[in-house]
């Protein structure tokens, strides 16, 4: 039981998370937990780290791969997800990343603007 309600409470808080950044109009749900506010940001952060530095920088701004500072003015969060997904031109499919681990991070990336 312990188990299936921190799930659902860090589901919920990355979800919130996510969306919170720029004035998103689900603010004022009940039952808001103070576990890791800030863990969504710090564990996309890692993500792109582990998966996706190694081609497109540690700071985004590109390597072998584009930069990825500005993507979210081209891409929405789905279409990243969909790039880590299947690959991209000569940008090989990120099997590895989880779908959980590729939602965090297309949401992340969507917002760097
Ligand atoms: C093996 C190197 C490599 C890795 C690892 C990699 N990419 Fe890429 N990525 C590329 C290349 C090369 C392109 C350019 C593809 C093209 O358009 O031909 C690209 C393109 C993209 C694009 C589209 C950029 C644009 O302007 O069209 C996005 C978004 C992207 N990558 C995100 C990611 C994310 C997120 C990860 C990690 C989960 C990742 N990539 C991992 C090499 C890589």
């Amino acid at each position: 039981m312990k188990k299936l309600l921190f799930t659902v409470i860090f589901g919920t808080a990355l979800v919130l998370g996510a969306c919170g950044g720029g004035g998103s109009d689900e603010g004022s749900s009940g039952g808001s937990s103070d576990g890791g506010e800030t863990t969504d940001t710090a564990s996309a952060d890692q993500i792109f780290q582990n998966n996706c530095a190694s081609c497109h920088g540690s700071d985004l701004s590109g390597g072998m791969g584009p930069d990825l500072t500005k993507i979210g003015s081209e891409y929405s969060a789905d279409e990243i997800a969909d790039i880590i997904q299947n690959g991209k031109g000569q940008m090989p499919a990120q099997k590895q990343v989880s779908k959980e681990d590729r939602q965090t991070v297309a949401q992340w990336l969507a917002k760097k603007k």
